[in-house]
């Protein structure tokens, strides 16, 4: 007990920086703010229940004003995620390695998206849980909407601009400023092809 809260207090000395808004923080999220390999920058909001675990190695770094919403689970397994200033990332929401995840500056994840960087070998007839669990990567580039229980696989990579459409499963690269749905995801849209709400509530 006691040895716990000296692990805090030493955690709250040792970081430059804290996380605004302990709003329903739990005990060990606020342990890990002087995780070794899990880093934060200034003024981001972690609220309760997050899961930042590097247990099997590996790193977490969140930038500046990162967001994570109740419930969100990060593990790197072994991997590198990153996510960029001004991350937004709703409730429930999953991030797996291995395979590096980088989320670009500004971009919002809705609520229980799944980023799967990583697959587990299925060849022959060796059971499942016996072959490597390996990943490629996932990049997500700047200001990219990924909306509610999307799916995105390994080795994808969202554009700058990318709408990815609720339930959609996103298995290739997509382009700029497109908007992506369905089950494989395809081509909807083109953000720039329709006005801004604020431009549709002023019409
Ligand atoms: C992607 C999204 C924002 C697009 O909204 P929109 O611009 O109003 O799109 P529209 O409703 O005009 O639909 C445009 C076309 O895309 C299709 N479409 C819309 N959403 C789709 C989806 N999730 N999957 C597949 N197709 C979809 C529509 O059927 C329509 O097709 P049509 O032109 O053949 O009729 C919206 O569909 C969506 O998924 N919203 C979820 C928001 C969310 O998750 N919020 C949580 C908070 S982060």
């Amino acid at each position: 007990m006691i040895g716990k809260r000296l692990l805090r207090i030493a955690g709250l000395l040792c970081r430059g920086y804290l996380p605004v808004g302990f709003r329903g923080m739990a005990h060990w999220t606020t342990a890990l703010s002087w995780h070794p390999r899990v880093h934060w920058g200034p003024l981001c909001l972690v609220e309760g229940r997050v899961l930042l675990s590097t247990d099997q190695g590996g790193s977490i770094r969140l930038g500046r004003k990162v967001y994570l919403a109740e419930e969100v689970k990060i593990r790197s397994y072994g991997g590198i995620v990153e996510l960029s200033d001004g991350v937004a990332v709703n409730y429930q929401t999953v991030l797996l390695g291995p395979g590096k995840i980088t989320i670009g500056r500004g971009s919002l994840l809705g609520p229980h998206v799944i980023l799967a960087a990583g697959n587990h070998g299925y060849g022959g007839e060796v059971p499942i849980q016996q072959q490597p669990y390996t990943g490629v990567g996932i990049t997500v580039e700047e200001d990219v909407w990924i909306c509610a229980n999307a799916c995105i696989t390994d080795g994808v990579t969202l554009a700058k601009g990318t709408v990815v459409a609720a339930g959609a499963v996103v298995t290739k690269d997509t382009e700029p400023y497109s908007i992506v749905g369905g089950i494989p995801a395809r081509v909807i849209g083109y953000r720039q092809a329709r006005p801004s709400s604020g431009q549709a509530a002023a019409s």
